[in-house]
Parts: structure tokens; C-alpha cells; sequence
């Protein structure tokens, strides 16, 4: 069977290399020369736990290709995926032109046996409306629906033991060719549920709206506890053990960010009221989160009393979540600007030593190393949780600081243990000295 997925980004990126990994010769087509030509020289545009190797092995395998001519590799295939971005639209609508544009492009040329599948994140009904513009050009294949669930950092074990695979079909040979493709995933009995196209692309939103809310959520928690005197992370371990409930997406910190969450849920909000129904739950939770950075920035404010001016502030990670060099809305974004609009003198340290936090942030000071970051500082601010910092010596962090005064917005440690140390500590949702 031979797979093309139109897209490079992260989806495309991902699911291409991990299909030829099940063995399927897959051309992965993108119409960034550069990208492209870098990815046959094996240079991968993102950092991805597992990604690279896979993706050398597959190459010299010869089952794995790159190319900006979309319309010979749509032609020779049997299954086409497109995965392009949605982004955001100011009005908060999902922007659907990348998706009509390939599909523009490979009208001509796709193959009238094969399926077209999007892979990409779309409003209901995208799929459908998809179908019938390519039959007012003449062109009669069968479509499906199939969402990504991948999360970045994770997304290579994501793809070959995902919890699931949807697959929303409108015939029997879409069904047929997508349980073939998936059919390596059968092996480990790996849910795989075929549903309406409405549903499956209904499901994705869900999916991220509900995540998202959990975070709003425990976020809200945490507020609370602020001021009641309640430990945010022991009333999410006791909610957690719940396992109707779940003790994933119960740590509350600086909000969500990163590509899919704020961007699916506003789509969400959009295209709901576009049916009539109004998703208030969704829409409180977009607002919630999007005043939890100013309520990230007045914590820091206030355990500094205020003043941080000419102060030295040692930021512990940048990117929107460990594991990734990604800083799409990523909460230290507005964080860290407001700190350099304060006056502040900051320095950073992210493990990911990302080229995209290089281009946001201009006037910093970048660190090769989490203590050498810590050199001075009057305060230190934790945004990202990366596991390297969870074993850091906190004595020798207390030798290298000015001001014993941390502010940790991922609660990554235990209160007694760093206030054992000297340091001042504030948390989320936590009781300090
Ligand atoms: C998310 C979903 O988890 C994936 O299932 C989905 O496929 C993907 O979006 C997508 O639509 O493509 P991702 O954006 O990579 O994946 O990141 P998550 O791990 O879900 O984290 C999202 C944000 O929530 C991050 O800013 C993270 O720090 C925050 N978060 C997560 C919390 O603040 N608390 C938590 O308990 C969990």
C-alpha cells in the first residue's frame, strides 16, 4: 500500500514516519523547498523524542520519502492523508484555506480508487463539504475522517500505542483500506472504533475542549486553596483516585498552552454557535485560562514585592511544556515580557534551548545550564516543568542565588524541602511559610 500525507508539520511529520514504520511506503510532501530538502538530508524541523531514528531507518529502508511534487506522489497512492494546520482566525474560527488548497492541488491528480482522509483538526462537517467540493470539480473518491491524539513530547509512543484510533468513514471502502492501514495496531489490541464522519471530527474537538477544561478546572482549585489554606496537588491526588474521574490533566500551574488546546477550544466555541449551541463551559474556560498568565504575573509581582526593577530573575524554562522546543502560546510568553516591561534583567534556561524562544525573547541573557542561570539572581521563576529540574541540587542553587526567593508555578517540589533550604517558596495552590 502507498501512503502520501500532505503536510509536514507536526501531525504529518509524525504520522508519515510512524506509517512506515508499520512497513507502508509513505511520501511525505510539503511545499517548503527548504523543509523538504533538509528532511532528505534526515534534518528534522522539530525536536521529537524517537522521531529522528525512526525516521533514519525508514529512509534507508526505502520506504520513506520526501518531495514538494504533490501531484506524482498523490498519484501513485492509494490512501492520502492531509494534515495541514487549522490555525486560528482572529475571529476565533479554525482557517480552513491550507486544507482546500491542497485539496486544490491534488484534485487533478489523486488516483479515483484511493481515499482521502484528513488527518488535520476541522470543524463538523469539513469532511463532507470537502467531498462535495471535489465532486463540482469532478472529482468521485471516497473520504474519512481520522484525528491525530498525539501530544508533543510523547507523540511517537502516542502513534504506535495510542488509547485509540477513530475513524469516522462514509463507506465501506474507506473503512476497509483504514482498518488495513491501522491493522498493524490490532496486534496490541488497540481500541479502534469506526464511527460517522461528524462524529470522529466532533470526537477530536471534544477530546482537547474536555482536557482543557480539567485544567481550568484544577486551576480554579488552586485559587481557592490559595486562600482557604487547601493543598492543590493532595486535592488532585484525592479527586484522581477517583477513576471516574482520572488523575491526568489535574496539575495545576501557569494555564494551557502550545498549538491544539487554544487553538481547538475557540474553534470549538466558533462552529457550535454556528449550529445554535452556545458551549458556555468551553467559554468560561477560554477566558479562565486566558487570566491565569495575568494572575501567574501579579504572583511573582507579589513575591517580589512589587519591585523588579534591576532585579536579576533566573526563568527555569520557557517552551509551553517539557519535552518540546515548541513555544506556541506558551505561558511564559506574557510572563517574561511583563518582567522585562518591569525593569527586571532576566536569564533563561530551557533544557530544549529553543530557536523559537531565541526569536520571541531579545533582551535576555541565555544560560547553558540551570545553575549558571541561578548566578546572582534575587528571584527564581519556574514556567515549565522539564523532569531535569525535579533533581536539582537545591543546596548548591541556595550557594549560587542573591535572594533565597523562588517562584514555582508547576509545584514541582515538596514545600518543606525547599523551604528547608533558605529559599523563600511560592507555589500554585499550595500554603507556604
Ligand atoms: C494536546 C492533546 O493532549 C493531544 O491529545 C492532542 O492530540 C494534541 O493536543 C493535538 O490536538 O494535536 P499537546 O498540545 O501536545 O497535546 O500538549 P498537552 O500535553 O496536552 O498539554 C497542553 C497544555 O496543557 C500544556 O501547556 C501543558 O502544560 C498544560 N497542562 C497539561 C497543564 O497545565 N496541566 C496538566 O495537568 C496537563
Amino acid at each position: 500500500m502507498k501512503i502520501a500525507v500532505i503536510g509536514t508539520g507536526y501531525v504529518g511529520l509524525v504520522s508519515g514516519v510512524c506509517f512506515s514504520e508499520f512497513g507502508f511506503n509513505v511520501t511525505c510532501v510539503d511545499n517548503n523547498e527548504q523543509k523538504i530538502k533538509n528532511l532528505q538530508n534526515k534534518q528534522l524541523p522539530i525536536y521529537e523524542e524517537g522521531l529522528e531514528k525512526l525516521l533514519v531507518k525508514n529512509m534507508q529502508a526505502g520506504r520513506l520519502f520526501f518531495t514538494c511534487d504533490l501531484a506524482k506522489s498523490v498519484k501513485d497512492a492509494d490512501i492520502v492523508f492531509i494534515a495541514v494546520g487549522t490555525p486560528s482566525k482572529d475571529d476565533g474560527s479554525a482557517d480552513l484555506s491550507y486544507i482546500y488548497s491542497a485539496v486544490d492541488q491534488l484534485a487533478p491528480h489523486i488516483n479515483s480508487n484511493a481515499v482521502l482522509v484528513i488527518k488535520s483538526t476541522v470543524p463538523v462537517g469539513t469532511t463532507k463539504a470537502v467531498k462535495s467540493y471535489l465532486q463540482e470539480k469532478g472529482v468521485n473518491i471516497s473520504v474519512a475522517f481520522n484525528p491525530e491524539f498525539l501530544r508533543e513530547g510523547a507523540a511517537v509512543d502516542d502513534f504506535m500505542s495510542p488509547d485509540r484510533v477513530i475513524i469516522g468513514v462514509e463507506n465501506k471502502k474507506a473503512k476497509d483500506v483504514l482498518r488495513n492501514v491501522y491493522r498493524p495496531l490490532y496486534a496490541f489490541n488497540i481500541p479502534i472504533v469506526f464511527t460517522g464522519l461528524e462524529t470522529a471530527e466532533l470526537s477530536k474537538y471534544a477530546s482537547n475542549a474536555f482536557l482543557a477544561v480539567k485544567i481550568g478546572f484544577i486551576n480554579e482549585i488552586a485559587d481557592l486553596c490559595e486562600v482557604c489554606g487547601a493543598d492543590v496537588k493532595e486535592v488532585a491526588l484525592a479527586m484522581g483516585l477517583d477513576k471516574r474521574i482520572g488523575d491526568k490533566f489535574l496539575q495545576a500551574g501557569p494555564g494551557y498552552g502550545g498549538s491544539c488546546f487554544p487553538k481547538d477550544t475557540l474553534a470549538l466555541s466558533f462552529f457550535s454557535k454556528k449550529f445554535g449551541v452556545k458551549m458556555s463551559i468551553v467559554d468560561e474556560t477560554i477566558k479562565s485560562n486566558n487570566s491565569r498568565r495575568k494572575k501567574m504575573i501579579n504572583k511573582i509581582f507579589d513575591a517580589c514585592n512589587h519591585d523588579v526593577k534591576d532585579k536579576h530573575i533566573a526563568i527555569f524554562g520557557v517552551t509551553f511544556k517539557a519535552n518540546t522546543d515548541d513555544m506556541r502560546e506558551s505561558p511564559s510568553i506574557e510572563i517574561v515580557n511583563a518582567l522585562v516591561d518591569g525593569g527586571a534583567k532576566i536569564s533563561i534556561y530551557d533544557p530544549s534551548f529553543s530557536e523559537q524562544a531565541k526569536g520571541i525573547f531579545k533582551d535576555v541573557i541565555w544560560s547553558s545550564d540551570v545553575y549558571a542561570n541561578c548566578e546572582n539572581a534575587d528571584a527564581i521563576v519556574i514556567i515549565t516543568d522539564w523532569p531535569e529540574f525535579r533533581a536539582i541540587n537545591l543546596g548548591e542553587l541556595r550557594k549560587r542565588v542573591k535572594e533565597p526567593l523562588m517562584i514555582d508555578l508547576r509545584n514541582i517540589y515538596k514545600v518543606s524541602d525547599v523551604e528547608s533550604f533558605g529559599f523563600k517558596y511560592h507555589s500554585v495552590g499550595r500554603a507556604h511559610k
